[in-house]
């Protein structure tokens, strides 16, 4: 019962799937959809635009895309949650039961990738809503995605400012590679399974602090270090308890995130910047010491949640909005995933080297 075959916890430098999506280059610090840097799209491209790219393999800037309708099942689905659902629970239900009203066919299709990147904003903002006491708020059709979200969550039209720093984080979110919940829904999708249940299971994915949860968990830590004096002090503590710092580290960049750097960009030049902004950089520079000097064999970096978190903030989401928030911009990605896994398909089903006792009798 021995097998000689190698073993890769967590599948760490297994290549488990081709794709022409993105390219995640972690020791240059370089992120790359279908060939394009990151910081061109951000500064030259549209949510939407980016999206089709990524669906079609089109680069077409003025494509536009707005947010879609909620069917009544879904919605009545979302009011019979508890206003205390976490809204990555919601959105994850809200998908599941968008599926359930589709009657989805295999394969998947750009249609189907757009019409349910179109429906999650409404659903998010809806639940939001919902959970508030307020009415939903109906999809305005003549608003692109992203500034049609934030009406249909705040009521008001959103200035240009503030729509194009979300857009950009948005842009930034789409896609990254073989990152644990693409890897989610391309496996759900080799069963021959549909979009619908491949993002819902993607969604589960990313709803963990290790992967996709960590903004939120930014701004806390940064409320804990409270002022700068006490930075170097409060980095060191956490450490020597064998806690982890928020919006640092990564498993394949060993480089600086491109998409940290894009964010801290567009964090910087916002006219309402969330308040910690200035202490974040200040904190930044010390954890980027203090890390180097612990983990002198591992780059530990800026990763991407660090200033998302800003962002984020800065355009008036609430902490337990962002992990959502960075579903929907995700949808992009994965949908491509599961549209790119389900055309050259094979069944995804490794192996596990078998640890438990060798074979014997049962108990007389
Ligand atoms: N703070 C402190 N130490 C860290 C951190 C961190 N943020 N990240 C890694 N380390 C340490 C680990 O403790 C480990 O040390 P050890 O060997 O002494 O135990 C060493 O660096 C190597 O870490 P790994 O766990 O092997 O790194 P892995 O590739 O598994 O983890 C991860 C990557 C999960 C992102 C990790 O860096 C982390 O937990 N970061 C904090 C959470 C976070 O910011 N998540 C968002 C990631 S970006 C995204 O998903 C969109």
């Amino acid at each position: 019962m021995t097998d000689e075959r190698p073993y890769s916890p967590g599948l760490e430098g297994v290549i488990a799937a081709e794709t022409a999506l993105g390219y995640v280059d972690g020791e240059k610090g370089r992120l790359l959809y279908r060939g394009y840097r990151i910081g061109d799209l951000v500064e030259h491209g549209t949510y939407p635009a980016v999206a089709n790219l990524l669906w079609t393999g089109d680069w077409e800037p003025e494509h536009r895309m707005a947010t879609g309708e909620i069917p009544d099942g879904v919605l009545t689905t979302l009011q019979a949650l508890p206003k205390t659902a976490k809204p990555m629970d919601a959105l994850r239900t809200a998908v599941s039961a968008w599926g359930a009203t589709q009657a989805l066919t295999y394969p998947p299709t750009p249609e189907q990738a757009r019409a349910l990147t179109a429906f999650s904003p409404s659903a998010l903002a809806a639940f939001a809503r919902l959970r508030a006491g307020q009415e939903p708020v109906a999809s305005d059709p003549s608003l692109d995605l992203v500034p049609g979200f934030l009406y249909q969550l705040t009521g008001t039209k959103p200035d240009a400012g503030t729509a194009r720093a979300l857009d950009a984080y948005f842009v930034v979110g789409a896609e990254h590679g073989l990152n644990a919940s693409t890897f989610t829904a391309r496996v759900i999708v080799s069963t021959r399974s549909d979009l619908a249940s491949s993002v819902a299971g993607a969604i589960g994915a990313l709803k963990g602090p290790l992967h996709g949860g960590a903004p939120s968990e930014v701004v806390e830590q940064l409320h804990q270090v409270g002022s700068v004096e006490r930075a170097e002090q409060w980095v060191k503590e956490t450490l020597d308890k064998g806690e982890r710092l928020m919006g640092f580290g990564h498993r394949v960049y060993r480089a600086y995130d491109p998409r940290a750097a894009a964010l801290r960009k567009v964090a910087q030049s916002m006219d309402k910047k969330p308040e910690w902004l200035d202490l974040a950089i200040k904190v930044e520079d010390v954890a980027l010491r203090v890390l180097a000097e612990r983990h002198p064999e591992r780059a530990l970096k800026t990763n991407v949640e660090y200033y998302a978190a800003a962002v984020l903030q800065g355009v008036g989401l609430t902490p337990d909005l962002f992990p959502a928030t960075f579903a929907l911009a995700r949808h992009a990605g994965w949908t491509a995933h599961v549209i790119e896994q389900s055309a050259d398909n094979r069944l995804i089903r490794p192996d596990a080297r078998y640890t438990g006792p060798q074979e014997r009798d049962l108990p007389a």
